[in-house]
């Protein structure tokens, strides 16, 4: 098959970098995202189509700020330059670039020349967004204008010879109107990108790329009841067939039902074997006592790693098993990026980190290449229902960081209902889809209440909602008041344990998704 466009996106550290390897792909055109000292040599061995550089937070002409290696606007290559990528380019070419007065920071009206082509089909004054503090006061020699704003008088310049385009506003945000038919025109008609990246050809590459890196040997897949474990899963069966053993560890923290339903789907619906493993009992014995969020999520990790490491040893191909496949997501890839370094530790995911070394495995990653809505895409088409794929996330740890206090059976029961009684709610308003993750954690605050004629003394849930896209931040969700109070009347009515509901109103900062 036919390799795709790739068009490299170098990180300069701007908070949009994804977002614009995300609109690329939005043009069926391959992105990656590379570090910003990528070299000349480098970019011409991987042969992209086209290069972009994504903007940043720093001042080209500050000492250790990031910078384009030499022979980089020499290679030919389309190249388009966004925000600190116009900087750059200004100044390696031989232009000026200032401090502004002012920081031109949201929208912006640009005047555009709207004969230049990365400009087709644009109108002479343009909605954008901009972010920037510096800007260019003197063009390149042999520098055409083709863009103004009232704070900025060259906010897009072009060397066509050179194939060199750069733009001083966002085309990847959406307050600017028309970014994406910027970046179509940079695509298409400068860089003549064909548009072939699709979900289907994306599949089919991988699978050849499976097969031919796997061979004969044997791959195993833990399954954890999520869309990428599951999209993993059914990618690398249709590639390899049975030589692919999933094995599913129920650790006592799931959901009401999903054990059940996970197992169902995978076996009735997806036809793809599962070895199934109860392990509630360890998980629930291991976090017995521990109230503190931290080493709850560390018990977690540790205890899946001992049970997941003995299950497998117990499969009967055991011996044979050579890879260990992981649902890693290109974010968490690019999150290396050198320019961003490494971000302060809030909460230690849970994650299988230990396990391949210590189990001799390599590790494949079927998804490496893939953003999440790209994932559930390709979910789609191997024939995961649209519910499904539409799942919100659950983490890892499960109920032990929604149980917040002690973990007890009786205190996950209690709490498991109140779940799914919001959950079941918010699908039958057709509310579920809208936001990007629900659910109840239960507090350990007891208060009084009165039932009938009698005082309760019990303890108050909280329902949690958020809207995002990216899950680093988030707003609370503005479900109605009256869902919230059918939501709540049932909980207290129905579920023992709890005669108060909550509702959160913090956004994500300053407070996190889950409540541990
Ligand atoms: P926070 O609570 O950090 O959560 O705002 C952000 C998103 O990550 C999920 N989450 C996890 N996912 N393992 C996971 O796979 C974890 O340990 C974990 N902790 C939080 C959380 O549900 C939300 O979607």
């Amino acid at each position: 098959m036919k390799p795709n466009d790739v068009v490299l996106i170098l990180d300069f550290g701007s908070q949009y970098t994804q977002l614009i390897a995300r609109r690329v792909r939005e043009c069926r055109v391959r992105s990656e995202i590379v570090g910003p000292s990528i070299t000349a040599d480098e970019i011409r061995a991987r042969g992209p189509r086209a290069i972009i550089l994504s903007g940043g937070p720093d001042s080209v002409y500050r000492e250790g700020a990031p910078q384009l290696s030499p022979g980089v606007l020499d290679l030919g290559l389309p190249l388009l330059g966004i925000c600190y990528g116009l900087h750059l380019i200004a100044r390696d070419l031989g232009g000026r670039i200032e401090r502004a007065k002012e920081r031109e920071y949201g929208h912006a009206d640009v005047e555009i020349d709207t004969s230049a082509t990365l400009f087709h089909g644009l109108s002479a004054v343009e909605p954008t967004w901009m972010s920037h503090g510096d800007h260019v006061v003197e063009l390149p020699p042999g520098a055409r204008a083709m863009a103004s704003t009232a704070n900025a008088p060259f906010a897009a310049f072009e060397l066509p010879e050179r194939r060199i385009y750069a733009i001083q506003f966002h085309p990847e945000v959406a307050h600017t109107a028309h970014g994406t038919r910027v970046l179509e025109n940079f695509l298409y008609e400068l860089a003549g990108c064909h548009g072939d990246w699709t979900t289907g050809n994306f599949i089919a590459q991988e699978m050849d790329a499976l097969r031919a890196r796997l061979k004969d040997d044997h791959v195993l897949c833990g399954i954890s009841g999520g869309v990428d474990s599951a999209v993993a899963a059914l990618l690398l069966h249709q590639a390899i067939g049975d030589r692919l053993h999933c094995l599913f560890v129920d650790n006592g923290l799931l959901r009401k039902d999903e054990a059940r339903l996970v197992m169902e789907a995978f076996e009735h619906r997806f036809h793809v074997p599962v070895r199934s493993v109860d392990a509630s009992r360890e998980f629930l014995g291991a976090l017995d006592g521990i109230t503190d969020p931290e080493e709850k999520r560390k018990t977690v990790g540790r205890v899946f790693i001992d049970v997941f490491e003995r299950e497998a040893k117990a499969l009967k191909v055991a011996g044979r098993l050579r890879y260990l496949a992981q649902g890693t997501l290109y974010p968490d890839v690019i999150e290396s990026s050198p320019v961003r370094g490494p971000s302060a530790v809030i909460k230690s995911h849970h994650n299988v980190g230990g396990l391949p070394a210590r189990m001799n495995l390599e590790i494949v990653e079927p998804l490496r290449w893939l953003f999440k809505d790209e994932v559930r895409r390709a979910g789609a088409e191997l024939g995961l229902s649209e519910d499904f794929v539409q799942r919100h996330p659950f983490p890892g740890p499960g109920l032990a960081v929604r149980c917040v206090g002690a973990i007890t059976e009786r205190r996950l029961a209690t709490l498991r209902e109140a779940d799914h009684i919001f959950i079941s709610e918010l699908r039958s308003a057709g509310l579920y889809h809208q936001v990007a993750q629900a659910f109840a954690a239960l507090l350990p605050v007891k208060s009084v209440g009165v039932m009938g004629d009698e005082r309760t003394y019990q303890e108050a849930c909280v329902l949690r909602s958020v809207d995002t896209s990216d899950f680093m931040t988030a707003t609370w969700s503005r479900l109605p008041p009256d869902f919230l109070a059918r939501v709540a009347s049932r909980i207290v009515n129905e579920v023992d344990g709890i005669n108060r509901v909550l509702y959160d109103v913090t956004s994500k900062p300053p407070s996190t998704i889950e409540w541990e």
